[in-house]
């Protein structure tokens, strides 16, 4: 019997890379998923504007921390433009898929990873990232609204 999880899924779950805490990190993120409560902080090492390392922690579900820990393997070795192409969507992809009502737990990684970078270049240059809001969460994620919704109606 196959459950809704990917093999892929299950094992970062299960072995979830990249846990904890980076000491005087270069950029924090700390973030919550409005659909469910849960909150995930991702702290950041930078060198000379490339993610030498990542690591996050969080008080979320499997998918959150499955997605968490492929995010935080996909942007380590990325120049900070690279790593904001590491969208939700790519993280979930390379993890062979996430059911659709999950894919709002997959936001999770994809908004604490920005934040992280929104705090990064704040503190180097002044400026956060262009068009990023801290605790937006909701301003670019429609999907979240649809579940919200279903949820409520349960
Ligand atoms: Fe909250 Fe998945 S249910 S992040």
């Amino acid at each position: 019997m196959s459950g809704p999880y990917s093999t892929k899924v299950m094992e970062h779950f299960a072995n979830p890379r990249n846990v904890g805490e980076i000491e005087n990190p270069d950029g924090v993120g700390n973030v919550g998923n409005p659909v469910c409560g849960d909150i995930m902080r991702m702290t950041i090492r930078v060198e000379d504007g490339v993610i030498t390392d990542a690591k996050f922690k969080t008080f979320g579900c499997g998918a959150a921390i499955a997605t968490s820990s492929m995010a935080t393997e996909l942007v380590k070795g990325k120049s900070i433009e690279e790593a904001l192409k590491v969208t939700n969507k790519a993280v979930a992809e390379s993890l062979g898929g996430l059911p659709p009502i999950k894919m709002h737990c997959s936001m999770l990684a994809e908004e604490a990873l920005k934040s992280a970078i929104d705090d990064h270049l704040r503190r180097t240059t002044g400026e956060g990232l262009p068009g990023f809001k801290p605790g937006d969460y909701m301003a670019h994620e429609h999907e979240a609204d649809e579940i919200a919704a279903r949820l409520k109606g349960k």
